[in-house]
């Protein structure tokens, strides 16, 4: 399944990252690859409330990161490798988003499930345990502001430094329904 992200996976500028990236991909659950972003179609814009939208959002996330780390006037404060972890974070942070098994709704604490499966899974594909901890704060922290819900107990932690900023506004802008963005099958129309 990783073929889906072969653009978002040659942003990544390490080997060793990109090729684990990969392989966590292979990983996600199969419904990942086939549901909208919204399960209610309350939020995102229509280009990712469709089949494959889930896929759709993550690209469009990753996009914005891309454009705007490219930026030097803008987000140039990035190491290559931050950027790295910044991609890898985007392309996985909704990887779980109707939990390990498909539930019929989004989880609202689906940013752990994320971030708990790059923890377990991170090392044994290359990743070293310092980076496994930098994606576990930047997937945790993804929702922002949004960490908390009716719904639910738990309270998601907010992000703190500038990369877990940075990955939440690209997922906040990648969701607002005032931005709707071409795909054909899965790719983003230039
Ligand atoms: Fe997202």
């Amino acid at each position: 399944m990783k073929d889906i992200f072969k653009s978002e996976l040659n942003y990544i500028m390490d080997k060793r990252v990109r090729e684990a990236a990969g392989e966590l991909i292979d990983m996600l659950p199969e419904y990942f690859f086939r549901v909208p972003a919204s399960s209610t179609g309350k939020y995102h814009p229509k280009c990712s409330n469709v089949e494959g939208g889930l896929v759709n959002h993550t690209k469009i996330a990753v996009r914005y990161a891309k454009e705007l780390m490219s930026n030097d006037i803008l987000f140039n404060n990035f190491s290559k490798h931050d950027q790295d972890m910044i991609i890898l974070a985007l392309i996985l942070h909704d990887g779980f988003k109707h939990g390990l098994e498909e539930e019929k709704y989004v989880r609202f604490d689906h940013p752990m499930i994320s971030a708990n499966f790059v923890k377990e899974e991170g090392e044994s594909v290359g990743l070293t345990k310092e980076e496994c901890d930098t994606l576990y704060e930047l997937i945790s922290s993804h929702m922002g502001i949004f960490n908390t819900s009716t719904y639910s107990d738990v309270v998601l932690p907010l992000p703190k430094n500038s990369m877990q900023k940075f990955v939440h506004m690209c997922d906040d802008l990648a969701s607002k329904k005032f931005i709707n963005v071409e795909f054909v099958n899965n790719n983003i129309v230039e």
